[in-house]
C-alpha cells in the first residue's frame, strides 16, 4: 500500500530530544538530554492520598465524567489566585483555558493564529518542540538575536517592520534552552513594541516557579495588553505524567483556542484537573515549590563546578537562576552534533545546540540538563564530556 501522507509532514522532523531520549533508555548512558525533573521529586504520596480521597468523595461520578473544553469551573477559579503570582492580576475565569500539558496551549495558539506562509519569530534559539509544532501549520519561522539578558530588542524591532510577523514565540524566564531571563525592563519594551505592531505574543512560562536565587520578576503578560497569550505548566512543579497547563488570554482569543481544542481532545483529563485543584486548595503546591528548589540548586551548582573543573576553557556556559537548563558554548571550532556519537560511547548524552535554531546554526553550542542526574552522574559524565571536548580541540590546534 501506498502511504500518501500530508505535505505536512515533510516539513516535520521528529524533535531531537525524543530521538536522544531513545537512547538514553539504556540505563547505563548518564542523560543531560531531556528536561525530567527529578524523580525524588514527583509528589507520589500526596498524589495517591487525594486520588482516594477524590474517588471516595461525593464528587467521584463527575470527575470521572466528560467535562467542559474551557476546564472545570472551580479550578479555574482557583487559578485567579494563582496566576496572581505570574503578575496577572484580575484574571476573569473566562480568560483562563485549562490545556493538556502547556504543549497543548502552544499548539492552540498557533491554530488559531497561523495560516501557510505566515512569518512567525522566536528568539534564536528556542525551544526545540515549538518549532516542531510551527512547521506543522507551514509557516516561515525567522530566528531573532540572543543577547546575555534574552531577546535583542532591537533585532526583534526590525525583524518585525521587516517580515510583519503574526506571532512572536518567547521563554522569557529559565529559557529552555538557555536558562536566561528577561529583565524586567526588556518585557516592559517587549510588550510595548508588539503592541504598537499589533504582534501577538506567546509567552510560554513553564519554568519561573523554580527559582532558586535572584528576585522573582512580572510575566511580560503582568506589564502588557491582550495582544499576550501566557502559557504555563504544572509538569516542572508537580508532575509531567498529569499534562496540565494554563492558557491566559483575553476572552475572544481563548474562545478561539477552546473551539480548537474541541476537536483536538475535547477536554483535559478531569481527574488530573482535579488532582491540581487540590494541590492548589490545600496549598501543597507551595511546599512542592519548596521541596523542589533546593534540590535543583544544589545539582545546577555541582554541574557548575565540574564544568569549571573538566570543560577545556574554549567552552562558556550560562549561570542561570533558576529552571532546568545550562546553556553552553565553544569559542572554537567544535561540532556538538558530529561529536555526540563520541558522547555516546563514553555513556553520556546532551542535545547538540543546532536543533534549536530555526535555522539549524549553532553547531558549536549544546543543552544541559541538571534536574534529573544524580550528583554522582553529574561529575562522572562532566568528567567525561570534559575529557573528548578537550581532546577534540587539541586535534584542531
Ligand atoms: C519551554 C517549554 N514549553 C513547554 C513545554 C511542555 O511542557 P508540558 O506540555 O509538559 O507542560 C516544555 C517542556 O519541556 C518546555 O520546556
Amino acid at each position: 500500500m501506498i502511504l500518501n501522507f500530508s505535505e505536512r509532514l515533510k516539513n516535520m522532523a521528529g524533535t531531537a530530544t525524543r530521538e536522544i531520549l531513545k537512547l538514553t533508555a539504556n540505563p547505563q548512558i548518564i542523560s543531560f538530554a531531556g528536561g525530567l525533573p527529578a524523580n525524588e521529586c514527583l509528589p507520589i504520596r500526596e498524589v495517591s492520598q487525594i486520588t482516594q480521597e477524590l474517588m471516595s468523595s461525593q464528587s467521584a461520578n463527575r470527575i470521572l465524567q466528560y467535562g467542559t473544553t474551557q476546564g472545570m469551573f472551580s479550578f479555574r477559579e482557583l487559578c485567579i489566585d494563582y496566576v496572581k503570582s505570574f503578575g496577572i492580576n484580575n484574571a476573569k475565569p473566562d480568560e483562563i483555558l485549562v490545556v493538556s500539558g502547556s504543549q497543548q496551549g502552544l499548539d492552540l495558539a498557533c491554530r488559531a493564529f497561523l495560516d501557510k506562509g505566515d512569518n512567525i519569530l522566536v528568539e534564536a534559539p528556542t525551544y526545540l518542540a515549538f518549532l516542531q509544532i510551527a512547521a506543522a501549520y507551514e509557516v516561515n519561522i525567522i530566528g531573532v538575536n540572543s543577547a546575555k539578558d534574552g531577546i535583542d530588542t532591537d533585532d526583534l524591532e526590525d525583524k518585525i517592520k521587516k517580515y510583519s510577523p503574526k506571532l512572536v514565540y518567547l521563554v522569557p524566564t529559565f529559557s529552555n534552552p538557555t536558562g536566561k531571563t528577561y529583565p524586567l525592563e526588556k518585557r516592559k519594551l517587549i510588550a510595548e513594541i508588539t503592541q504598537k505592531y499589533n504582534v501577538i505574543v506567546v509567552e510560554d512560562d513553564p519554568y519561573s516557579k523554580l527559582r532558586f536565587a535572584g528576585e522573582d520578576v512580572s510575566s511580560i503578560k503582568g506589564v502588557g495588553g491582550d495582544n499576550i497569550i501566557f502559557v504555563t505548566s504544572f509538569s516542572k512543579i508537580i508532575s509531567p505524567g498529569l499534562r496540565i497547563g494554563l492558557c491566559v488570554a483575553s476572552e475572544p482569543i481563548l474562545k478561539q483556542m477552546e473551539k480548537c481544542k474541541q476537536g483536538a481532545d475535547v477536554h483535559t483529563s478531569h481527574l488530573s484537573q482535579a488532582i491540581v485543584k487540590e494541590f492548589l486548595k490545600r496549598d501543597l503546591i507551595k511546599n512542592q515549590i519548596k521541596k523542589v528548589k533546593p534540590i535543583y540548586k544544589t545539582k545546577k551548582e555541582l554541574m557548575e563546578q565540574a564544568l569549571a573543573k573538566y570543560m577545556p576553557q574554549e567552552f562558556i556556559y550560562t549561570r542561570p537562576e533558576g529552571g532546568m537548563f545550562i546553556w553552553g558554548e565553544f569559542l572554537a571550532d567544535v561540532n556538538t552534533y558530529n561529536l555526540f556519537p563520541k558522547a555516546i560511547e563514553k555513556k553520556v548524552a546532551y542535545v547538540y545546540g543546532n536543533v534549536f535554531y530555526p535555522q539549524n546554526s549553532g553547531h558549536n553550542t549544546l543543552r544541559l540538563n541538571f534536574s534529573n542526574a544524580t550528583p554522582e552522574q553529574i561529575e562522572t559524565g562532566i568528567k567525561a564530556l570534559g575529557e573528548l571536548y578537550k581532546d577534540e580541540i587539541s586535534k584542531i590546534k
